[in-house]
């Protein structure tokens, strides 16, 4: 039975730091496998660098093949197939998307087994493409860019049609206008669907031209039409992407304000409403918040870590679950002192102008904030009675 430490490293959705040693690397083998295949295909290296890289390459095929295996050996174990018996389990992952990458990923290895070291320039190529495929399965930004088309579907598909219905009906009015002039390219309307392909997406090579004047300005009109297409779909994605980091900004934010106790007396509306005025930061150990004398410009929520409150002269530590930045928005004064992050922190920023609306909103949550700033105030005068 492997260690559960061992078991959340082969689990690409477990937490645990484990995983994401295990994820970094894959990651670097991936980064090296590819680098090791295209150096390989360089015909003028020398015969030893020619066979590092191939030994490298070796390396990285075999390290696939082992991951794979330990994947589909212990994949009813991971958290989200527990419930499943062994066998589907097993069969759930071997048919999903990132199950087939991580398989095509492991031909290289059966290649490299069957083939020798000595393998031809046309099998690297196709190494580098399925490795290439194996880190785009993994790389959030591609998730990203699936999920964003996927939910902008419906829009994209009205642009691809508008795009369609354009192409088509100007390719169908050149071939009319054109076809006795210049008979090769646009006698008919599949051969003239080309130019009008580069002229609507306004590439232009120039290869083919319409030449009577009714020809041009249909030309000229589907340029236009081609930059509005172009336009609209860029339009689309902007917000598609902006809508999901949104979203993912949201859920992040909602996990954490779940585990500061300040936000604990509140019910799900208002928590809900709150979470769409903060935002999350992360800092490593060292970090300065913000300086003692600046203008306060937002408050602070310490999720995870602890940061020091460096006062004149005095230090005072706080961790997960405590406030700071708070006074200068209440006094309307500059920061009573400069705070330093101890351990690597988590923070919910709530911006100034949002903590003033919050404050309107929510008087209760207000006036534990400013009795904790009543307190450390007193407490900073006691310490520093001339200050
Ligand atoms: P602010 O003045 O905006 O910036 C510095 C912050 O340090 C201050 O708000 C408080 O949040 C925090 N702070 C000041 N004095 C103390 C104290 N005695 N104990 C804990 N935190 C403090």
């Amino acid at each position: 039975m492997p260690s559960d430490r061992f078991l959340g490293g082969l689990d690409p959705i477990s937490p645990l730091p484990a995983v994401r040693r295990f994820q970094t690397l894959e990651l670097v083998l991936n980064l090296l496998g590819i680098a090791s295949v295209s150096v390989g295909t360089l015909p003028e290296l020398p015969h030893v660098v020619r066979l590092l890289a191939a030994v490298v390459t070796g390396l990285v095929a075999t390290f696939f093949l082992l991951a794979y295996a330990a994947r589909l050996w212990w994949v009813p174990q991971w958290r989200r197939f527990q419930t499943l018996s062994p066998a589907k389990a097993r069969w759930k992952w071997f048919a999903s998307p990132v199950g087939l990458v991580d398989l095509l990923a492991v031909v290289p290895a059966f290649a490299a087994l069957s083939g020798g070291a000595h393998l031809g320039a046309e099998s690297a190529a196709v190494f580098v493409l399925l490795w290439v495929l194996k880190l785009a399965s993994r790389s959030s930004g591609v998730l990203l860019i699936w999920r964003v088309v996927r939910n902008e579907r419906s829009s994209l598909g009205a642009a691809a049609a508008l795009f369609l219905v354009v192409l088509f009906a100007s390719a169908t009015v050149a071939h009319w206008l054109e076809a006795d002039l210049q008979p090769e390219r646009f006698g008919s309307i599949p051969s003239a669907l080309w130019w009008a392909v580069v002229t609507l997406s306004t590439t232009g090579y120039g290869d083919v031209v319409p030449l009577t004047p009714l020809g041009r300005l249909l030309g000229g009109v589907l340029m236009l039409t081609g930059i509005v297409v172009m336009a609209l779909l860029a339009g689309i994605l902007a917000t598609g992407f902006a809508e999901e980091m949104r979203r993912r900004e949201f859920m992040r934010v909602w996990g954490l304000v779940s585990r500061v106790p300040f936000f604990a007396t509140l019910n799900g509306v208002a928590i809900a409403q709150i979470v769409g005025h903060l935002r999350s930061g992360s800092y490593p150990a060292g970090a300065t918040l913000f300086h003692r004398g600046e203008a306060g410009d937002a408050m602070y929520f310490l999720v995870t870590g602890s940061v020091e409150v460096r006062l004149e002269g005095r230090v005072r530590l706080l961790h997960a679950g405590d406030h700071f930045g708070e006074m200068a928005l209440l006094d309307r004064q500059p920061r009573s002192a400069e705070v330093v992050t101890v351990t690597p922190c988590t923070v919910l920023i709530l911006n100034v102008a949002d903590f003033y609306q919050l404050a309107a909103q929510y008087p209760a949550l207000m006036a534990v904030i400013e009795a904790e700033a009543q307190r450390r105030h007193q407490l900073d005068g006691e310490t520093n009675p001339g200050g």
